[in-house]
This record gives C-alpha cells, sequence and structure tokens, in this order.
C-alpha cells in the first residue's frame, strides 16, 4: 500500500495520493478494515470537540450567503443541529433517503483505489476526528468538518450525487491507464474547488472552498484570480496549488453539465491531454495557455 502522501495534502485535498509521504497519515489506521472503512466512536468525542465543531459550523455559515451556490445552503439543514458533531449513521440515514448514498467513517486519507471504489457504491468518506483548537484556521490534512460541512451537503443534489459516482466508476477505470493524477486535477478543480455560475454571479460548490474561512470570499469575489470556463482537457492539464490560495478556478453552468462531462469514457480524452502534455508541457498553477476562455459572468 503507498502511503498517504499527507505533507503534500493541505485540507481541500484531492482524495489522489502520490509518492511516499514524508510521515504517515494523522488517523489511527489501527481501526480500520480492509476496505480503510472505520466506526464513528461518537461517545468519544469531548465537549471540547463538539463546541469547537459548533465554532467552525458558525463561523462558515457566516461566510455562505452570496458564496456559496444555493443547492449547498439549501441541503446544509440536513447535517442536523451544530451544537453537537453529527453522528454519520443518522445523516446518511436522511442521505440515502434523499440520494442513495450512504457516509463511512475513516480514519483519515486513504488510497485512491479504496476512495474511488466506494465513490463508485455511492460511499462517501468521512475523516472521524476533528482538528485542534489551533488548527482552526488551517489545517493541514482535511477533517471531519472538511469532510462533512464541505462536501456531505451537495451529496443530498440528486444530478451532483450522480456525478460524484460517475467520477468514482470512471476513476476505477482510469487506475489502469496511468491517468489518476489526471483525474486527480479534474476532481481539485470541481469538487474542491469548483466555482458555479449562477444569476447572482460565480458561486463555490467546491468542498475546500466551502470549508475554509478565507478562501471561499477569495475565490468568488477577489479580481486577482484567473476564472476560466468548465474545460475538462484545460483542467487535467493544469497543475494546482496546494501551499496557497488557486490562482486559477474553473466555473460551471451546471450540474449537469458536469454530470453529462464525466458519463462518456474518458479513454479517449486521457490520450489527448497525455499528447498535449508531451508536446506542450502541462500547464502551471495560474499560468495561461492558449484557447483559455474565461467564465463570463451571467
Ligand atoms: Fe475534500
Amino acid at each position: 500500500m503507498r502511503l498517504v502522501d499527507a505533507a503534500r495534502n493541505p485540507a481541500g485535498c484531492a482524495p489522489a495520493t502520490y509518492g511516499e509521504g514524508e510521515r504517515p497519515p494523522r488517523g489511527d489506521y489501527t481501526r480500520a478494515g480492509a476496505d480503510y472503512c472505520c466506526e464513528q466512536d461518537w461517545a468519544s468525542y469531548s465537549e471540547a470537540e463538539h463546541a469547537l465543531y459548533q465554532r467552525l459550523h458558525a463561523r462558515q455559515c457566516a461566510l455562505l450567503d452570496g458564496h456559496a451556490c444555493d443547492a449547498f445552503v439549501r441541503a446544509l439543514a440536513h447535517l442536523g443541529p451544530a451544537e453537537r458533531i453529527p453522528r454519520f449513521e443518522r445523516v446518511s440515514d436522511r442521505l440515502e433517503a434523499a440520494t442513495g448514498w450512504r457516509l463511512v467513517a475513516v480514519p483519515g486519507l486513504i488510497p485512491e483505489e479504496a476512495f474511488f471504489s466506494l465513490l463508485a457504491r455511492r460511499r462517501f468518506p468521512v475523516t472521524d476526528w476533528l482538528r485542534r483548537p489551533e488548527e482552526f484556521d488551517y489545517i493541514v490534512e482535511p477533517d471531519l468538518f472538511h469532510d462533512l460541512f464541505g462536501h456531505v451537503p451537495l451529496l443530498f443534489e440528486p444530478v451532483f450525487a450522480d456525478f460524484m459516482q460517475a467520477y468514482g466508476a470512471g476513476a476505477m477505470k482510469a487506475s489502469g491507464l496511468g491517468a489518476c493524477e489526471l483525474l486527480a486535477r479534474l476532481y481539485w478543480y470541481t469538487v474542491e474547488f469548483g466555482l458555479i455560475a449562477s444569476p447572482d454571479g460565480w458561486r463555490a460548490y467546491g468542498a475546500g472552498l466551502l470549508s475554509s474561512g478565507s478562501e471561499l470570499v477569495h475565490a468568488v469575489r477577489a479580481t486577482g484570480p484567473r476564472r476560466l470556463a468548465f474545460d475538462m482537457h484545460r483542467m487535467m492539464r493544469s497543475r494546482y496549488r496546494i501551499d496557497s490560495f488557486q490562482p486559477t478556478y474553473f466555473v460551471i453552468d451546471s450540474f449537469e453539465d458536469l454530470f453529462r462531462a464525466c458519463e462518456p469514457d474518458f479513454t479517449p480524452l486521457y490520450e489527448r491531454v497525455k499528447q498535449s502534455i508531451q508536446a506542450s508541457g502541462e500547464i502551471e498553477a495560474g499560468q495561461a495557455a492558449t484557447g483559455d476562455r474565461p467564465a463570463l459572468q451571467a
């Protein structure tokens, strides 16, 4: 098993892991089964952890208006009261009734094959430990708050839920094609840091933005970042930043567009992207490229 490269994965990270980690991931993996899933030991959360979750939830909710997409805001209540860390089983029961997905607890980042396999079966892995108080504004690895608050509400949105399963199924095929890094870039620029056009302007749907106390507003409002129209080929050629705000965001028009783009067999696309990289190289994070299409405000 490859070690998760925790040092290279900040909150909002892609699930795929590359290379050998300098240090082991933070969670207790002895509790996990062969599929990396474990029990959420809800009784072990301290009062201080429940209070920290509540503070994180409140801080983030104060930022959502005008920055988060409507579907996320509508679904957020499904997580339940913010006073306590949610029990995954209870959220799962509501989620399964809505879209057929369930949450599974994991000790932290898991290898890409296990992650993709869970998604393909409509299972979303949620880290079961919460950051420390001193990590309120920034945490290196994704924790319970990032995974639950950032990712889970949109799994209540039927089209997005279908996209996530299609992504997992496509990624499992890709693992035999040497294209996992390309798929990780797609995940990064959509599921983690994606923007969606709305009649009122750009809004975030990416979990890395929605769970961030600072990049959410930056991604939607700042004049500096490059915002490009959704372009799978461009995303897969593009490197990304893990140590600062993204210099480039991609904007989808709808979740239907995202799902439709991920339905076909990606094999021909991988080949085209690999040929482009061989011929012209990767596109550095924030770099302009020939053929770039700026995202238009509605
Ligand atoms: Fe994430």
